[in-house]
C-alpha cells in the first residue's frame, strides 16, 4: 500500500493576500480621520504664521489663523484639535499667573475656534511649563517641584479653560492627585460636561525636544523632569498610573510618547478597556520627516504605517502632527 502524503503546503495563507480586494476584506484594523486629534501651536499677533524649524511642516499660528486652520481641519473630518501656546517670555513668571488668565493665548484660541467651528472638540494642555520661568510643569521651591501647590494652580488653569469653552482637558503635568482635584472643581463649578483625557502614562522622554522648541520652553528648562515624568524602564507602573487616574475621574487616558511605547498601549487597552489614546510626539514626527526629506524613507508610507500601528496596539485614537496630511490622504 502506498503511504498517504500530506498535500504540500498544508496551508496557503498567501491566498488572503492575493489582491487589494481580498486584503481589504480580511484587514483587522483601519485608520480613519475620526481617530485624529491635531496638536497645534498658538502664537501672538494677527495673521501671523511661522514655521517650527525642528518640525518641518508645522507652524505656530496667531489666534485668527488657528481658527481658520481648525475650520479647515474639521472640514477634512478631523474631529478634535489640541492647543499649545507659545507664550511671550515676558509673561513667564515664577508664580505662573498667566496660566489661569482668562484672556491668555490658549483661552482666546479656544473661544475663536468655538466661534468658527462650534462642532469641533477643543482639547487643552494643563501644565505650568509654558508659563513657568524655569520651564517646569510645576512650581519649583528650593530646587524641588512641589506637588500640592502645583495642583491648586492646575485647578485654576483647568477652570479658566473650561470657562473659555474647552471640551477636553488634557493634564500633562504628572503631579499626584491632579485628576481628582480637577474633576471635583469641574463638578462644583457646573462643568460636568467637560471631559478629562489624562496624560496618565507620560514618560520622561528625549522625544519631546522639538516640542520644547516649538513652545519656547527648551531654553528655559533647568534640569530634567525625572521627578515627575515616568522612567522609560517601567511598564507595571504605567498600569498603576492609569488605574489611579481612572479612579480619580479621567474619562480617557493617554500614553506618551507613542511609537516606542506600543506595549503600554496594548497592556492598557487589554487591562482596562477604556478609551485609549497615544501621543505621537514631536520627536517621532521630526525623525520621520527628517528621514523623508533626505529621501531615506517614503514619508507617506511611514506616516500611515506608524499611525495604523497605534490602532493595532489597541488605541482608539492618536494625537499626531500628521493629522492634516493623513486626512488629505484618506480623503483621496
Ligand atoms: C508639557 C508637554 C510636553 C509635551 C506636551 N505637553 C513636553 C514636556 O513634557 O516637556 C510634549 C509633546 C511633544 O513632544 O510633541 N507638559
Amino acid at each position: 500500500m502506498k503511504p498517504t502524503i500530506a498535500p504540500f503546503p498544508a496551508a496557503r495563507p498567501r491566498r488572503a493576500r492575493q489582491s487589494p480586494a481580498i486584503r481589504g476584506l480580511v484587514r483587522e484594523n483601519t485608520l480613519s480621520t475620526a481617530d485624529l486629534i491635531w496638536p497645534v501651536f498658538v502664537r501672538d499677533g494677527v495673521n501671523e504664521e511661522e514655521p517650527v524649524a525642528s518640525m518641518p511642516g508645522v507652524m505656530r499660528r496667531s489666534v485668527d489663523l488657528i481658527a481658520k486652520a481648525a475650520k479647515e481641519a474639521y472640514g477634512m473630518g478631523i474631529p478634535a484639535i489640541c492647543l499649545f501656546p507659545y507664550t511671550d517670555p515676558s509673561l513667564k513668571t515664577e508664580d505662573c499667573a498667566e496660566a489661569w488668565n482668562p484672556d491668555n493665548l490658549c483661552n482666546r484660541a479656544i473661544r475663536a475656534i468655538k466661534d468658527a467651528v462650534p462642532e469641533m472638540a477643543v482639547m487643552t494642555d494643563v501644565a505650568l511649563d509654558p508659563y513657568n520661568i524655569n520651564g517646569h510643569d510645576g512650581f519649583v521651591v528650593d530646587g524641588e517641584i512641589v506637588n500640592d501647590r502645583t495642583v491648586e494652580a492646575l485647578v485654576r488653569m483647568t477652570l479658566a479653560q473650561a470657562e473659555a469653552g474647552a471640551d477636553i482637558i488634557g493634564p500633562s503635568d504628572m503631579m499626584d492627585g491632579r485628576i481628582g482635584a480637577m474633576r471635583q472643581a469641574l463638578e462644583a463649578e457646573g462643568h460636568q460636561r467637560v471631559m478629562i483625557l489624562s496624560y496618565a502614562a507620560k514618560y520622561s522622554s528625549g522625544f519631546y525636544g522639538p516640542f520644547r522648541d516649538a513652545v519656547g520652553a527648551s531654553g528655559a528648562l533647568t534640569g530634567d523632569k525625572n521627578t515627575y515624568q515616568m522612567d522609560p524602564a517601567n511598564s507595571d507602573e504605567a498600569l498603576r498610573m492609569i488605574e489611579r487616574d481612572l479612579t480619580e475621574g479621567a474619562d480617557m487616558v493617554m500614553i506618551k510618547p507613542g511609537m516606542p511605547y506600543l506595549d503600554i498601549c496594548r497592556r492598557t487597552k487589554d487591562t482596562f478597556g477604556v478609551p485609549t489614546f497615544a501621543y505621537q510626539v514631536s520627536g517621532e514626527y521630526a525623525m520621520l520627516q527628517a528621514a523623508a526629506q533626505n529621501g531615506w524613507l517614503d514619508g507617506e508610507k511611514v506616516m500611515l504605517e506608524s499611525l495604523l500601528a497605534f490602532k493595532r496596539a489597541g488605541c482608539d485614537g492618536v494625537l499626531t502632527y500628521f493629522a492634516p496630511a493623513v486626512a488629505r490622504y484618506l480623503n483621496g
